[in-house]
């Protein structure tokens, strides 16, 4: 089976990584770090199967451009990536469904937004509805400070249209979980669960990014769990798409946070979660390849397995990020970090300079991923390889896992 991967980041490389078990594949625009790069469009290139990696093209309507040319896709088409595009239809769908999720309600002017957040507990969430790459979400428990991001995201200073349309919701606190589901249009099957670090710093401390890190299995997860969001935020999504019109195939990805009253609905994306794809995908024993195909063709087995290892993902970021990264610094170290036992460098930022060096390109630049039969020794395998690594600036969490892995 030939597959070509449709995106340029670590996501894509793991993708890249794990389809080529059993696949030829084909990374485009990938980069200079991904073998089997080709920057040509998707449209012009011939695959058994096409996986498209990133939000954007998804919610611009790539997979049905390209099953519109009789393509196999794995992800949804503009319809559905709209789960993912605006966050006002996500939590209607949710709401529809019954899925359990904070309470919200959208606005495109100042003053019954205002007024709503009066109304709020204490915990204020104030969300773009559009695209904002990953930082149009401010979690605050200052009124003033909600009310300022409120004024900002609606005049478009601030995201530009994105944020016309604001999404208000009440703070929910507790631990979270990604639940990322293959979905073949009518089925859906979970695969194991991650747990991502948001926040830029150490302690959550600082704001908000793509993702610092991950580690998969979770062990405050059961399978019971699992079976639980499935049943109650999962499957009534999928089929309230259904009475909608919509055939989804591709990752229908469940960010959760775990309250008193049980696992409540943050927010959906319609694509692997970056970097929890770096931790989930390497873990799994069933052929990757096949069972997208399948997902893709709306045919899906109903069993997927996973390997009694544990993987934990530190992600490199450069200078700045992820307020304003800075780009250009040379890497080094990498051959050292990769010979670590059990690790893999997934390349995210990068780029080739004049002299064939590669160096910082973006703002998450490597994720540094290591598989062991533990979480502390995945953790500690995975922080010795960063270690080898170095350019002006680097700057990562040094907390990745560190609570999980005391269960060990
Ligand atoms: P989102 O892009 O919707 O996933 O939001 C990014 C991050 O903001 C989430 O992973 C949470 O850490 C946080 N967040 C979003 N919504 C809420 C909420 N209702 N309560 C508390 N934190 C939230
Ligand atoms: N790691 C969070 C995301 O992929 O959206």
């Amino acid at each position: 089976m030939k597959v070509c991967v449709v995106g340029s980041g670590g996501r894509e490389h793991v993708l890249a990584h794990v389809l080529g078990r059993s696949a030829e594949v084909v990374v485009t625009p990938g980069n200079p770090g991904i073998p089997g790069s080709v920057d040509m469009p998707a449209e012009e290139l011939a695959a058994d199967l096409f996986v498209i990696g990133p939000e954007a093209p998804l919610v611009d309507g790539l997979a049905d451009r390209l099953r519109a040319q009789g393509k196999a896709v794995f992800g949804p088409g503009a319809d559905g990536a709209r789960l993912e595009g605006s966050k006002a239809w996500m939590k209607q769908v949710a709401s529809d469904a019954g899925v359990p999720t904070a309470r919200y309600a959208s606005f495109t002017e100042e003053a019954p937004a205002l007024a709503f957040l009066e109304t709020l507990p204490g915990l204020y969430v104030v969300k773009t509805d559009g695209l904002a790459a990953g930082k149009g979400v401010l979690v605050t428990e200052s009124l003033a400070e909600a009310r300022d991001a409120v004024r900002s995201y609606l005049s478009g200073s601030a995201f530009g249209d994105a944020g016309r349309t604001v999404v208000i919701e009440e703070g929910l606190r507790g631990p979270e979980l990604s639940l990322l589901a293959i979905c073949d249009g009518t089925r859906a099957i979970a695969l194991a669960p991650a747990q991502d670090f948001k926040r830029v710093g150490d302690d959550d401390l600082g704001p908000n990014t793509g993702g610092m890190g991950a580690y998969s299995p979770v062990p405050f997860v059961s399978p019971v769990t699992v079976t639980e969001v499935m049943d109650r935020h999962v499957m009534p999504t999928i089929h309230a798409l259904r009475g909608r019109g919509i055939d989804y195939r591709g990752v229908l990805y469940a960010g959760l946070m775990f309250t008193p009253e049980g696992p409540k609905l943050i927010e959906y994306n319609v694509r692997f979660g970056d970097p929890e794809a770096q931790v989930v995908l390497p873990r799994l024993s069933t052929d990757l390849a096949e069972l997208l195909r399948q997902a893709a063709t709306g045919r899906m087995q109903d069993i997927v397995e996973f390997r009694q290892v544990a993987a934990v993902t530190v992600v490199c970021a450069s200078d700045g990020y992820p307020r304003s990264p800075r780009v250009g610094d040379v890497i080094e170290g990498l051959a050292e970090a990769a010979a670590v036992d059990g690790v893999s460098v997934y390349m995210a930022g990068v780029d080739r300079d004049g002299q064939g060096r590669l160096v910082t390109a973006g703002g998450r630049v490597l994720n540094v991923t290591a598989l062991a039969p533990t979480l502390r020794r995945a953790r500690e395998q995975a922080y010795a390889a960063v270690g080898h690594l170095r350019w002006p600036g680097m700057h990562h969490r040094s907390d990745i896992a560190l609570e999980a892995s005391r269960f060990d």
